[in-house]
């Protein structure tokens, strides 16, 4: 099995769902531009059928992006099909990413159907897309609650009719990690197509219990080579899996071999942009972006940064794209946190002055939540010119 992971970034699909959350066609390039230069391979750029400015955002996002392939999303239904394929026009890469629900509930209530029906839907789906593009994926919705051995005929079955990527979305977030690496390796192991590198196996976690994260990486781990993510883990109720937790999970664990395409410096200014552009704030201690990510507050943990940053720290903050590790100033931080932020903003004090603007700086922190640069300076400023 390859150790490539291939990235399918879905924030224009599935994370604009999101009440709120939409984008203009400007704003779609803007982010899947951004998204190009980050390195995802697989940008899902849309559900054309399902608005006319879904299909044009697909039709103008194939024509601004060149290197990765360009997905738009299908029920397993022809016409869904035939609007997919015309938006996908002008793209280089291109690969229709059509389904159908495959557990219990979505087979009984939502297409009031039988088992061996929805395989032939599948099929006929997967057959249809094939006859406009040679890369089709399909996704089987919730199969998180389908039975094991149920999903591995759909599987094995779509694959024999042409599905190169076979998408696994855990729609509901329900599976524990154990449960849903256990899913991907059985369907690794009963469908013959994985073993023979006819396709791959994909990833699509919702959050919903907080488990995305854990639940795509236990999907990797147990033989998935590509996941659907989103910048910020923007999506539908609690969001899907983030691109930058899992990034930079297979990053800092060069020991599991697994690489991606994902230049890392370029995270933060693309978790910015999508932030902005949604207006969607990211949680001050969301992993890898959140404002407190890289921030030590406690006077113990600045001591420990200050001297050697693996004391606290297991990724380099510039490697995500931020520039500093943003001590943060309270009324717990020490002289040392103190000294170094102001030697950041060009201010070097020593000794007994430094214990005099320490002194204010406490009386200070006592009233305001957090110090920020600007307050130091004048700290400063006003003990320079006492001095
Ligand atoms: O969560 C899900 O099941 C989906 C599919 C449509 C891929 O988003
Ligand atoms: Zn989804």
């Amino acid at each position: 099995m390859s150790d490539r992971l291939y990235i399918f970034d879905t924030t224009l699909r599935d994370g604009e769902q999101v009440p709120g959350c939409q984008l203009n066609t400007v704003e779609k390039i803007q982010v899947a531009k951004q998204l190009e230069a980050l390195g995802v391979d697989v940008i899902e750029a849309g559900f054309p059928i399902s608005s006319p400015g879904d299909f044009n955002s697909v039709i103008e996002i194939s024509k601004a992006v060149t290197w990765p392939t360009i997905c738009a999303l299908t029920r397993a239904v022809q016409k869904d099909i035939d609007v997919a394929a015309e938006a996908l026009q002008y793209a280089k890469r291109k690969r229709i990413h059509t389904g159908i629900g495959t557990s219990p509930s979505h087979i009984k209530y939502k297409f009031n159907s039988t088992p061996e029906e929805i395989i032939e839907r599948a099929v006929a789906a997967v057959k249809y897309a094939k006859r406009y593009v040679e890369d089709v994926e399909f996704y089987a919705e919730d199969a998180g609650r389908t039975d094991n051995e149920y999903l591995a005929r759909v599987i094995d079955a779509v694959t024999k009719a042409g599905a190169t990527v076979c998408n696994i979305p855990d729609t509901t977030g329900f599976r524990l990690p154990g449960e849903y690496q256990e899913k991907i390796k059985y369907l690794y192991e009963h469908v013959d197509a994985f073993s023979a590198g006819k396709a791959i196996l994909s990833t699509h976690c919702h959050n919903d219990l907080g488990m995305a994260t854990a639940n795509t990486v236990a999907g990797v781990l147990g033989g998935a080579r590509q996941v659907e993510v989103t910048i910020n883990g923007i999506g539908e109720r609690a969001g899907n899996t983030s691109l930058e937790e899992v990034a930079m999970t297979f990053k800092t664990h060069p020991e599991l071999g697994i690489e991606t395409n994902i230049n890392t410096t370029k995270i933060y200014p693309t978790s910015r942009m999508v932030s902005s552009l949604m207006n969607m704030p990211v949680q001050p201690n969301k992993a890898v972006v959140g404002r407190n990510a890289f921030a030590h507050s406690s006077g113990i943990h600045q001591d420990g940064v200050l001297k050697n940053v693996s004391t606290y720290e297991i990724m380099d903050p510039k490697d995500v794209g931020i520039d500093d590790n943003a001590i943060v100033l309270t009324a717990r931080s020490g002289r040392a946190a103190l000294k170094h932020r102001l030697q950041v903003n060009g201010v070097e004090l020593d000794g007994e002055r430094l214990d005099k603007v320490y002194a204010e700086f406490l009386k200070l922190a006592d009233k305001k939540k957090e110090v920020n640069d600007d307050d130091i300076l004048v700290l400063a400023g006003a003990d320079r010119a006492n001095a």
